[in-house]
């Protein structure tokens, strides 16, 4: 194909491995359970998969608290099997990506249990000790500091208070850390997700935040001194020189509090290839936060999408589109009243249409619905601790709904989170038979990217239109595909650009230059 680099011009799938598929009967998704499943990955179209941490957890925060970077969680697999899932996912044509939680360890990791044995331990600064705390808070509720009985100090935790931070600071860190993607870029690793990469390095003098408007204690602080030292670029320089002696290895970040403007920053041919700005999922005030309410207009849309396009473009750096992840309530629970699947057809159409490496959710492809728990089956820690003002991550996080049978065809036992209960006829193997489903129309826009580059390439050109459309051009020298979305229940016509169309793919296929319901209309000019 024209030119094809996986990471710019395919879509990123990402598989919440214990949620996936479960090949041995213990309730969670494991390795083996993702290879039976590559066949329908292929199938579907993406091009590379990344996996949420796969390393051994006590799994205070399922599995982002790692307590050995180079080996897998017995639960998953083994060290053979992960081989397996690399040559396997490679036969395929499918690249694999590894999620990297360096900002802290567990605090079963080692490198802790040494660093918290004595105050003259040679690892005592491999992490951030103090013998008073900063104002600093964690972001899954209270402070950011636990006093350490045996020592006498308090050590830094920017999330619970069994994952310390690591003191980015130390030399011989750094050097630990970038064994770590030597040890799995070895391992034939395509890539790396790096979780909260800009929170690595801290203030030198660990100073005071100064306070802002906000509900929780976390929010009610600038977060100027915890995140977003200058340190960080030399860092990324070396890291990305190591990954450049590899072919085509790709790295992209998860870039906490994102902008655009900051996303570009730390992106470049000597930093990351990609960050993500996240500029679909976030609210638009501190208060619609509080009440979990993301904003979804076809206006909003555009005014997002143009803003980040003219900071993305004025930089040169490719971007990415996030619509769904395991942090946030899914796009089809967040914009969808109960199981309607227009406004999930309108998110998946724009995830894979704007400009940009597209990241497709586990279970997205089918509408999946976030689940709904009891405060006592909450298991996330920042939704035990806030609920009921927030009640966490586990409900995008259920599992893979496969089949009808008992537990989705994702286990033979009861799974370690509820199935959604919409499980019986929103499934893959249902919607995999129904042309009309989300499923397949995913699957066509997958291969429609495929054979037009305008799609995957094209420049962005938004189009005037009425309150209740959306429309921009995908454009390439050679081809000019249109991009037309009713977000209405009521029926438009628009003004087609010059040209004759001709429909690629119609979610209702009336004729161009008209929309019905909720239609998405693909046409390329002939
Ligand atoms: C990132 C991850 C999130 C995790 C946190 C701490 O935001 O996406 O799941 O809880 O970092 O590692």
């Amino acid at each position: 194909m024209d030119n094809f680099l996986w990471w710019r011009d395919g879509v990123i799938y990402q598989i919440y491995p214990r949620s996936f598929a479960d090949s041995n009967g213990d309730g969670l998704g494991d390795l083996d359970g993702i290879i039976s499943h590559l066949d329908y990955l292929e199938d579907l179209g993406i091009d590379a998969i990344w996996l949420s941490p796969i390393y051994p957890t006590p799994d205070k925060d399922f599995g982002y608290d790692v307590s050995n970077y180079v080996d897998v969680d017995a639960r998953f697999g083994t060290l053979e099997d992960f081989d397996r899932l690399v040559a396997e996912t490679h036969q395929r044509g499918i690249r694999i990506i590894l999620d990297l939680v360096l900002n802290h360890t567990s605090d079963q990791h080692p490198w802790f249990l040494e660093s918290r044995s004595s105050r003259d331990n040679p690892k005592r600064d491999w992490y951030i000790w103090k013998d008073n705390p900063n104002n600093w808070q964690a972001s899954f509720g209270g402070k950011a500091w636990e006093f350490d009985p045996g020592t006498g100090q308090f050590y830094l935790h920017l999330f619970t208070k069994e994952q310390p931070d690591v003191n980015w600071r130390n030399p011989e860190v750094r050097k630990a850390q970038l064994g770590v993607f030597r040890f799995w870029l070895e391992r034939g690793v395509d890539g790396f997700r790096l979780d909260v990469f800009n929170a690595y390095f801290k203030d030198p003098d660990l100073a005071d935040n100064p306070p802002k408007f906000g509900l929780r204690g976390f929010d009610r602080q600038r977060h100027i001194h915890d995140i977003d030292q200058p340190e960080m670029m030399p860092f990324l320089n070396e890291m990305r020189t190591l990954l450049d002696s590899y072919p085509e290895r790709y790295v992209v970040g998860e870039t906490y509090f994102a902008t655009p403007q900051k996303t570009v920053s730390y992106c470049g041919p000597d930093k990351l290839h990609a960050a993500f700005s996240f500029d679909f999922t976030t609210f638009n005030s501190a208060l619609a936060e509080a009440f979990q309410l993301y904003k979804w207009s076809p206006l909003w849309i555009m005014k997002q999408f143009i803003l980040r396009e003219q900071t993305f473009n004025a930089a040169g750096i490719w971007p990415t589109t996030v619509m769904s992840n395991h942090d946030l309530p899914r796009a089809a629970s967040r914009y969808a009243r109960g199981e309607n699947d227009s406004q999930p057809f309108l998110a998946m159409a724009l995830l894979l249409t704007l400009r940009g490496t597209p990241f497709l959710y586990f279970g997205e492809e089918i509408g999946m619905r976030d689940i709904h728990l009891r405060h006592s089956e909450i298991l996330d820690p920042p939704g035990r601790k806030y609920w009921p003002i927030y009640t966490g991550r586990d409900g995008c996080r259920s599992p893979m709904q496969w089949d009808d049978s008992a537990f989705a065809g994702f286990s033979t036992v009861k799974p370690w989170l509820p199935v959604h209960p919409d499980y019986k006829w929103r499934n893959v193997a249902t919607e995999q038979t129904d042309l009309n489903s989300l499923f397949n129309f995913t699957k066509k826009l997958l291969a429609l990217r495929k054979e037009n580059p305008a799609l995957r390439r094209g420049d962005f050109i938004p189009l005037k239109t009425r309150g209740s459309m959306l429309a921009f051009l995908r454009r390439t020298h050679e081809q000019t595909v249109l991009v037309a979305m009713n977000f209405n229940n009521q029926s438009v016509n628009y003004n087609l650009p010059d040209g004759k169309w001709h429909i690629l793919l119609s979610s209702a296929q009336s004729s161009p230059g008209s929309l019905a319901p909720f239609e998405i209309q693909i046409s390329i000019r002939q």
